[in-house]
């Protein structure tokens, strides 16, 4: 059961799509107080459990720190950070004699303080009083994000090539480099499904338009890469470059389709194109115009596309240049010293994504005018949204690759996300592993974090380990930045060991493909913690470093450097899976505590008792995939199998169902 409240006048973020009266009465559960903004407070026995918050760091069970919600362009993910990309106000709290959930849905910063300033309480705050809260009540964990899952509608439904393996850079700057990228993967046997354009495709950065010089004739590019069964995936950014004669910047301007500062001029600020302005993305009329431009790149045969920079993340604008000027011109007239040296540099650093500039800017809403840092966490939402509706328009019957950076529950209808600009870092490997089921949780299975790391410096053993978790994520793409080591599986030392870690990826996308279909059609998580699944566990349900994948498989993957395997908890009897050179073996292990060798090279999974999981053959891409030809692996006799033609919008029939016996 669903309960809903209403505080003061909620902005309506179609988070919820369905319909729910608003209850009059008090919140359950939390005490609530409207005094200096909202607030929600819940006391926590020491052995309650906090789950959910989507893209967060640190543990599964959120218990003992601090998170905002307010979708940042945030590129440190330490334990430190409180906001990331994301903002997706969902939790279940699990007491010794009730389970329930929670979802706050405001567009501006709510923050969580999950036990942390006081280690019993839980509370939820927010200087805004605008707000609805749901209050979700069920027999079961599970059972309360179908619930929630149920009334916030079903989750993006990506291609079937968008479970292959696909490699990006900031950037590659020519279709030559593109064509050597490819060239390597064939010729090493690597199998690989798309590359991505990163913004050097662009005309200085301008959405919608072709750096003649280097991607010149693209749809001829598209082309040759099709035949090569290589898609080609474009990156598309929230801001729109000022420049005379730029249609899609004139077009904006004319029809009063961007963001306007106070005075009702159109908002300028500096991202990677230099001055731009922001599209309104939640003034429908823009939305629809900015997606109708997809169409000028799926014309040229485009089938996917990545947006980015929409939180929107802002560098500077003109009046922090002015304000900077302003302080030097003043240090500079007497003599300079230390602390204004520290002064100047804090500040510098202080200007760039700054709470002044998300109050300088609004968006003209069905709802009224509203300034941007009240519903700052729907940007790239709608931007997202907006480009989901303009390929549905130019292509109804196909399924396109679409994720974003920026997120709010709602997004997860029309796309996935990746989870932003993490590092080559060890930690981010549990990291990923960690804030999978969040993720679900929130409606979003279509995820992935940039593979080898997107900053800093790759080393082979690391990308080896986290690509042994990345061949269950969803999104399988390895991205690195601008100036830091080449990481495409090629450029290290025996490739070989790289093709077949991922060619285990493709035999098992018959399995994935299935899980994410059951996930997304019923509601349920793709990625499960061992807390879920195996709730009367003591030891399963403080195991932070393993999943669950499906219905049927248990991953616990190495994450640490120099390891020559790790320790595994088998909540009961499994069978191990070992890939070793390609070659599967298989080994009983009973229920308990283990430590099980895994050579950089292998990788070890696990399978249920009971239960079966198919694997067909390899290919070097999913078009050459024969999903027709599986083999059952595991110790149980039959698996229910999901299949479609992999591009349509055929995924309600009842026959794409099979069931497989051995
Ligand atoms: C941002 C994105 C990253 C991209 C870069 C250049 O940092 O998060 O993925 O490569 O911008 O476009």
């Amino acid at each position: 059961m669903i309960k809903k409240y209403a505080f003061g006048t909620p902005y309506e973020t179609e988070a919820v799509i369905a319909d729910i009266p608003v209850n009059t009465g008090d919140v359950d559960y939390f005490v609530t107080s409207t005094e200096d903004g909202l607030k929600f407070s819940l006391q926590l026995q020491k052995k309650d459990a906090v789950y959910g918050l989507g893209e967060s760091v640190r543990g599964i069970n959120k218990r003992g720190y601090i998170y905002n919600s307010f979708c940042a362009d945030e590129p440190n993910h330490t334990e430190a950070t409180r906001s990331l990309y994301g903002a997706h106000n969902f939790i279940v709290i699990e007491q010794a004699d009730r389970t329930f959930g929670a979802f706050f849905d405001c567009p501006t910063t709510v923050t969580f303080d999950v036990a942390f300033t006081k280690a019993d309480e839980l509370l939820i705050s927010s200087e805004c009083t605008n707000m609805y809260v749901y209050i979700i009540e069920g027999s079961t964990v599970y059972d309360i994000i179908r619930q929630f899952r149920g009334a916030i509608g079903m989750s993006y439904i990506p291609p079937m090539w968008a479970f292959g393996y696909t490699q990006c850079r900031w950037s590659y700057l020519s279709k030559d480099e593109i064509r050597e990228v490819v060239r390597k993967h064939r010729e090493l046997h690597i199998p690989l499904d798309a590359v991505y354009l990163d913004i050097d495709y662009m005309e200085r950065y301008k959405d919608f338009t072709i750096d003649e010089e280097n991607f010149g004739d693209l749809e001829a590019f598209a082309k040759e890469m099709k035949e090569q069964n290589i898609r080609l995936v474009p990156i598309i950014d929230a801001g729109v470059k000022i420049e005379d004669g730029y249609d899609v910047y004139e077009e904006g301007v004319e029809k009063g389709y961007f963001c306007t500062d106070k005075d009702g001029k159109p908002f300028e600020a500096c991202v990677w194109p230099g001055m731009t302005h922001f599209p309104d993305f939640l003034n429908p009329e823009a939305r629809r115009w900015f997606g109708a431009k997809y169409k000028i790149l799926t014309d040229m045969g485009m089938e996917g596309f990545w947006n980015d920079m929409n939180e929107p993340a802002i560098f500077f604008s003109q009046n922090s240049v002015d304000k900077t000027a302003q302080m030097v011109k003043e240090m500079a007239d007497k003599e300079f010293t230390i602390d204004d040296f520290r002064t100047l540099q804090g500040y510098v650093g202080s200007r760039q994504n700054c709470e002044e500039d998300y109050s300088g800017f609004y968006h003209n809403t069905p709802q009224g005018r509203y300034c941007h840092k009240d519903v700052h966490n729907l940007y790239g939402y709608n931007m997202t949204r907006s480009a989901a509706e303009g390929l549905k328009e130019a292509e109804p019957h196909k399924r396109f690759l679409l994720f974003s950076r920026a997120s709010y529950i709602g997004m997860h209808r029309y796309s996935g996300i990746w989870t932003g600009d993490n590092h080559s870092w060890w930690s981010h490997i549990l990291a990923e592993l960690r804030v999978l089921p969040g993720l679900n949780m929130c409606g979003f299975l279509y995820v992935g974090a940039d593979l080898g790391g997107f900053g800093c410096e790759c080393s082979r053993d690391l990308l080896l380990r986290w690509l042994s978790l990345g061949i269950f994520t969803p999104l399988m793409r390895n991205h690195s930045a601008l100036g830091t080591r080449y990481q495409e599986c090629y450029r290290f030392e025996n490739p070989e060991d790289f093709k077949h870690i991922i060619d285990l990826r493709y035999r098992l996308i018959p399995y994935l493909y299935s899980e994410y279909m059951k996930a997304a059609k019923n509601g349920d998580m793709y990625f499960k913690p061992l807390a879920f699944e195996y709730k009367d566990d003591e030891t399963a349900r403080h195991t932070e470093d393993q999943l669950i994948i499906g219905n049927e498989i248990m991953i616990a993957p190495v994450y640490t450097q120099n390891a020559i395997g790790r320790y595994v908890y088998l909540p009961e009897d499994m069978t191990a899976v070992r890939m070793n050179q390609g070659n599967l073996t298989f080994t009983q292990m009973t229920k308990g505590h283990h430590f099980v060798e895994i050579a950089e090279n292998e990788v070890v999974f696990y399978i249920r008792k009971g239960k079966a999981i198919p694997l067909c053959k390899s290919a070097e891409s999913t078009s050459e995939l024969n999903t027709k030809d599986l083999e059952l692996i595991g110790t149980g006799n039959e698996y229910l199998l999901y299949t479609d033609d992999g591009i349509g919008f055929d995924i309600d029939n009842p026959e794409n169902f099979v069931t497989l016996k051995k």
